[in-house]
This record gives C-alpha cells, sequence and structure tokens, in this order.
C-alpha cells in the first residue's frame, strides 16, 4: 500500500453508507415518475431486465474497480482508471467520474433543500388550506422564486439551501468513518421506517371516496404498476427510460461506488456487500418507493389524472400532489413531515457521496487537508449552485440533468466494463470480484460482464444519441426564452469538464505518487 487511507468502521456501516449513496430522490420522486408516465407495468418488465443485465453487473465492476484503485491511494476515477489501464489517456477519461457526480451534486443539493423546507412546512401546516391542484403548485414556484405569492422572494429557498450544504460538508469533513457512515447508520434506519410507516397508513387507505369515484383506489394503483402490458414493450423510449432508472437509482457510472469500495480493506468482501445494497435499495424502490406515490395519487385523484401529473413535472408527485393529499388525512401533519424528512434523509446520504469523489482527488492529487479540500468544494458547488437557483425556471436543472445525469453515466458505464472486462481482463477482473468474497456470484456473471453487458450499453448508447441526444442537443423541443439559459449551463458544464482535465493533467505531472503506483503495477 501506498498510502495509509481511511477505512470503513464496520460491516454495517458500510453496507448502510453504500444503501445511502443508492438510495435517494431517485427511489422516491424519480422512479414513480418514470413508472407513471412509461406504462406501468410496462415499464417494470425492461426494469427487472436492466437490474440482472446491466445494473448488477455494473455495481460487481465499480466496487472492484474501487478497491483495487484504494489499494494504490486512489480514491477517484481518474487514478484508479490509471493503474487498470496503462495508457497515457486513461486519467483524462477518469475526468467523466468527477464531472458527472460533481454536476450532479450542483443540482441534486437543490432539491434535497426542498424537500427539508416542506418537512418544516408540513409540521407548521404551511401549505395546508391550499386546496387545489393549481395552488399547491403555485405555492411550489413560489417557493422557486417564479411568483411572489406565497414567498415574498427567493429568499426561504436559500435559507435552507444553506442550510443542506452546509449540512453536507460538514459530514464531509468528518470524513468517511466519522462522518458518511456515522450519518448512514442514523439516517438509514430512520428513513426506511418512516417509508414503512407512510406505506401502511398507504395500503389501509382503500377507496377514499366510494360514492362518487368507487374505483379511485390504492388497489387500482398497484394494479397499474404491477400488471404487466406487453403492448409497450416494443417502444425504445421504455426500454432506455428503465435503463436510465436503473442507472441513476443504483448511482452507477458516476464513479461514486467506486469511491466509497476505495475505503475498503484489501481482502474485504465485495459479492455479499454488493449485493446486499443492490437488494436494500431496490427494496426501497420497488416496494416502498412503488406503494407510495403512485398509489396514493391514484386513490385520490384517479389513474388518468395521476398520469397527467407525473406527465406534467418531475416534481408534481412529490412536492404537489402530496401535500395536498396529506391535507385530508388525520395527522397529515406529521405524515407530511416524515414523507419529506424521509426524502432529505435519501438525499443528503447520496449527495455527500456525489462530493466525496473530488474530495479524494483533491486530497490525494494535491495533497490538500481534508478540512482544505472540503472548503474548496463546498466553495465551488456553492457558486455553481446559484444558477440553479436563480435559472431554474428556464430548464437550467433540466440540462444538467439530462447531460450530467442520465447521458454521461451510460459512456462511463461502457468505459468502466471495457477497461474491467476487456484492458484489465476478466480474468483478473473476476479474481477480483471474488477475492474475499463471503458468497458465490454465480459464473454466468463471468460472461455478462464479459459480453452482454457491453453490448447492452452500446445498444442503449446508439439508440439514445439518435432518439434522445441529438434533438435535444439541439434544443429543437426547448421554448426559445429558455435557450440562451440552456447554454449557460452548457457553458458551465463545459467549463468543468475542462477544468477538470487541466487539474488532472497538472496533477500527473507533479504528485510523484502517481509515478509510484505505475511502477508498482509493473514490478
Ligand atoms: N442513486 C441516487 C438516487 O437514487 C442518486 C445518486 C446519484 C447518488 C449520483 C450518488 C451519486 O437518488
Amino acid at each position: 500500500m501506498i498510502q495509509k487511507r481511511e477505512n470503513w468502521g464496520t460491516k454495517i456501516g458500510l453496507i448502510l453508507a453504500m444503501a445511502g449513496n443508492a438510495l435517494g430522490l431517485g427511489n422516491f420522486l424519480r422512479f414513480p415518475v418514470q413508472a407513471a408516465t412509461n406504462g406501468g407495468g410496462s415499464f417494470m418488465i425492461p426494469y427487472f431486465i436492466a437490474l440482472l443485465l446491466l445494473g448488477i453487473p455494473m455495481v460487481l465492476v465499480e466496487w472492484s474497480i474501487g478497491r483495487y484503485g484504494g489499494k494504490y491511494g486512489h480514491g477517484s476515477l481518474p487514478g484508479m482508471f490509471d493503474v487498470m489501464w496503462k495508457n497515457k489517456i486513461a486519467k483524462f477519461v477518469g475526468m467523466l467520474g468527477l464531472f458527472s457526480s460533481g454536476a450532479i451534486l450542483i443540482y441534486y443539493t437543490y432539491i434535497e433543500s426542498w424537500s427539508l423546507a416542506y418537512s418544516f412546512f408540513s409540521i407548521t401546516k404551511t401549505y395546508f388550506g391550499l386546496d387545489s391542484f393549481g395552488e399547491m403548485h403555485t405555492f411550489l414556484t413560489s417557493y422557486q422564486g417564479a411568483n411572489d405569492k406565497y414567498f415574498p422572494s427567493i429568499g426561504t429557498a436559500y435559507i435552507f439551501l444553506i442550510i443542506t450544504f452546509a449540512a453536507n460538508f460538514y459530514v464531509l469533513y468528518k470524513g468517511v468513518a466519522k462522518g458518511i457512515e456515522k450519518l448512514a447508520l442514523i439516517a438509514m434506519p430512520l428513513l426506511l421506517l418512516f417509508a414503512i410507516a407512510i406505506m401502511i397508513r398507504v395500503l389501509t387507505l382503500g377507496t377514499p371516496d366510494p360514492v362518487n369515484h368507487p374505483d379511485w383506489n390504492v388497489m387500482a394503483g398497484f394494479s397499474y404498476i404491477w400488471n404487466p402490458d406487453f403492448s409497450l414493450l416494443s417502444s425504445a423510449k421504455v426500454w432506455l427510460a428503465a435503463a436510465g432508472q436503473i442507472f441513476f437509482t443504483l448511482s452507477i457510472g458516476m464513479g461514486t461506488l467506486s469511491a466509497y469500495a476505495s475505503y475498503l480493506k484489501e481482502k474485504d468482501d465485495i459479492a455479499l456487500g454488493s449485493l446486499a445494497t443492490v437488494s436494500l435499495n431496490e427494496f426501497a424502490e420497488v416496494i416502498l418507493g412503488a406503494s407510495i406515490a403512485i398509489p396514493i395519487a391514484v386513490a385520490f385523484f384517479g389513474l388518468t389524472t395521476t398520469q397527467e401529473i407525473a406527465a406534467g413535472g418531475a416534481f408534481n408527485l412529490g412536492f404537489v400532489s402530496m401535500p395536498l393529499i396529506f391535507q385530508h388525512l388525520p395527522f397529515g401533519d406529521i405524515l407530511g413531515f416524515m414523507w419529506f424528512l424521509l426524502l432529505f434523509f435519501a438525499g443528503i446520504t447520496s449527495s455527500v457521496a456525489m462530493a466525496q469523489p473530488i474530495i479524494s482527488f483533491l486530497e490525494e492529487q494535491f495533497k490538500v487537508t481534508k478540512r482544505k479540500a472540503t472548503a474548496i468544494v463546498g466553495g465551488i458547488a456553492f457558486l455553481c449552485i446559484n444558477l440553479v437557483v436563480i435559472f431554474f425556471q428556464y430548464g437550467f436543472l433540466d440540462e444538467m440533468d439530462y447531460w450530467s445525469g442520465t447521458f454521461t453515466l451510460v459512456i462511463i458505464a461502457l468505459i468502466e466494463v471495457i477497461i474491467f472486462a476487456w484492458i484489465f481482463g476478466i480474468d483478473k477482473g473476476w479474481n477480483e470480484i471474488n477475492k474475499g468474497a463471503l458468497i458465490k456470484i454465480p459464473s454466468v456473471y463471468k460472461f455478462i460482464i464479459k459480453y452482454v453487458t457491453p453490448l447492452y450499453l452500446i445498444v442503449i448508447l446508439v439508440v439514445w444519441t439518435y432518439q434522445d441526444a441529438i434533438p435535444i442537443l439541439l434544443l429543437n423541443d426547448v421554448s426559445p426564452e429558455q435557450v440562451p439559459y440552456r447554454w449557460i449551463a452548457r457553458g458551465l458544464m463545459i467549463g468543468i469538464a475542462i477544468a477538470l482535465l487541466v487539474m488532472i493533467g497538472f496533477a500527473w505531472k507533479h504528485n510523484k505518487s502517481n509515478q509510484i503506483s505505475q511502477e508498482k503495477m509493473e514490478g
């Protein structure tokens, strides 16, 4: 080992931290919207196929890349790629890992801060009395600064943003075992408890208005999600959406799983740990996530309206329809408080994961202290986040989410699996996966990782580029007033990418330990 690195404190702490990384807003907000807008039951088939052929293999690959890179003192993808692939460009390719997690961090913490705010608005009943979809929606957009009907200025949103930011960077400053792991040990059990409680409440709702709307009930919501509908399976869009959701929810293709795995010890298990966290994430997604936002909305608004709500905007199910419903339930203030606080916990255990790769990059490559690294990343992220806040209504967040939170993930995953299975070599790779393993991964996964996953990713990338990315790149469906702001978002992302490339180039020129780790590998 080249330098002494931190390690996870306990096995349960590691599992909860990894699960905290994966479980996030994606499980409770993004998943219901994706399922509702892609035909419910017809979404679930490609979803599970993507889980088996993309999700599980990529999680194994990312954990292995991480533990291997950690052995050479690397906590982020540039260094990890560099020790696995003896090519001068490897480290520069690894830039993408810092880019996507860093860029997602910038908008994700903003949404996370809304959930903190809404848990406060629930317990203080701030929005109680706003009884129509329109009013509740105006409340949200007013909070976001688009009108001054309920909030005179964006100031309230800033207060919660600053609190959220401070909490995140305090945890990061405390470090891996004392910060991230401790947070997970508290936040994860609470989150699961709240989600289970809310799910039980939803299950006992039955048919809220049997006289006027006998078929608006929880069961109708469940049958929408769980009755497979094979007619939509020929739609490429549904397959892409399902793969995209698997990526986002399992935190694949962002370098964050590898970053966390770099703090494993050389002979720590990967097989059982990674499957345990995937299982926890899927439990939280298809059991808890699927049993809350959609069924409750179907019970109160009917199926057609629920689909319209979901299609109307990514945050409408979580931040408009849920608070509207809480007002009609006994102890709705407490339920609302729990719902939004669980979102906040889900969010913060993910956002610290997004910041971790770049913090360890600064620590390892520029030899700055943890304190300095945290301050630098926090400061820069906060500067950037102002653009997201101010230009929110012009699609700034959507633009960032598409490129850094959707498209790049597939590219990174493809690069990772090629480096792992073809350059590093599947035999060595398979050994890495099984070293220290507490369970045996079926050997069919050796084949899947080498052939199926890369092919699957290539197909997705080609179809995606053609169907989605090119029209989006050309801004075909964007209203003209948004165009300049979308370009500012792109400028920001390009700027971040260039800055990272320059830093990597500088680090490899001046940091001796990179050369040592290369020599060690050769020798
Ligand atoms: N997986 C997280 C979610 O479902 C999102 C995430 C993205 C986490 C990037 C870490 C890194 O919300």
